[in-house]
């Protein structure tokens, strides 16, 4: 678990029961990879899941993207053998492990607790592998402070939006779009907002879910657009054509960049005895402040985490 969350923009989902998708997830751009053992794997299928990705993720070729197993949910009976074989049988290739359907801090206590035993049988550091809380029922959005409070390895709130209108009744069956019928604002904005608050409360990062329809490009690109613009860290994939999109939106625009590290350069200029130990300056039209550096902060904290170079520079002003 590192202090610093690297970026998930794109967060791919890849069955564990499916050796070929493996392989082939190795060669995608996706930031994170998460290998499923949960709904994507049938029940018969789990077990020899687990065995496809203790090997794939010994393998190795998974670069840089962060690698995580979601295991079954506790009120199942696989989670504890999904633990315990994974993390056994690859812990020192695992970043994280992904519980869904997290209702409660007990829940994220429980597999610290797990993960703390077989870190210390197995000779791992204990408290490198993160935890990863799938937000996907209400008791569970009711709980969402508690759960991102409940170990210092979590990392990720993510909304799981397919399980979440189920568990609410909502009558729709396209995930993330608007249910039919509803028509005065977004029927998530509570959901997401939450999950949002919970982690910057936390230091966690926002993860949004799926979106079902991979043939439909455009409106992955209008419901990411969404999530991204309130804040959202990144948002799941399910297909390789959403991963451009996925990494595109979670990035500030090359403009937004640029912009953000001229505040930055100005704001520090103004601010020293040079530049008249200023609260305040003018950036061409623009007034800023010390709330505009945090502001620009979280900008060009995004661009340079994906790796963007600015294209203009500072030159302070004449006096
Ligand atoms: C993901 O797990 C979802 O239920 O949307
Ligand atoms: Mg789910």
């Amino acid at each position: 678990m590192t202090e610093t969350l690297r970026p998930r923009r794109s967060c791919l989902a890849v069955p564990g029961s499916n050796p070929r998708f493996l392989e082939k997830a190795k060669t995608l751009n996706s930031d994170q990879v998460f290998l499923d053992l949960e709904d994507a794997c049938a029940p018969l299928a789990k077990p020899g899941a687990r065995k496809n990705i203790v090997a794939a993720l010994n393998e190795g070729g998974w670069g840089e993207r962060i690698r995580t197993v979601r295991v079954n949910d506790w009120t199942t009976h696989w989670t504890y053998r999904d633990v315990i074989e994974v993390v056994e049988g690859a812990g020192q290739n695992l970043d994280c492990i992904m519980l869904p359907k997290v209702q409660s801090a007990d829940q994220v206590v429980a597999l610290d607790i797990l993960l703390t035993q077989i870190e210390k049988t197995m000779g791992f550091e204990v408290g490198k592998i993160g935890i990863e809380a799938q937000i996907e029922n209400a008791q569970g959005l009711i709980a969402v402070d508690a759960i991102a409070k409940a170990s210092p390895r979590v990392e990720t709130i993510i909304f799981g939006p397919a399980d979440f209108m189920a568990s609410i009744n909502m009558k729709s069956l396209v995930v993330g779009e608007q249910p039919p019928g509803y028509d005065v604002g977004d029927a998530y904005h509570h959901i997401l907002m939450s999950i949002l608050m919970a982690a910057r409360a936390n230091n966690k990062q926002a993860i949004d879910g799926p979106y079902l329809q991979v043939r439909d490009p455009d409106g992955y690109r209008r419901v990411t657009a969404r999530s991204a613009a309130l804040g959202f860290d990144g948002k799941w994939v399910l297909h390789p054509d959403q991963i451009g999109i996925a990494n595109e939106l979670f990035s500030p625009t090359q403009e937004q960049y640029d912009h953000a590290e001229m505040i930055l350069d100005a704001y520090d200029w103004c601010t020293s005895e040079a530049g008249g130990k200023k609260g305040s300056a003018m950036l061409g039209d623009e007034m800023i402040d010390e709330a505009s550096r945090k502001m620009a902060l979280v900008i060009s904290g995004k661009g340079r985490a994906a790796g963007m170079a600015r294209t203009t520079s500072f030159t302070p002003p004449e006096s």
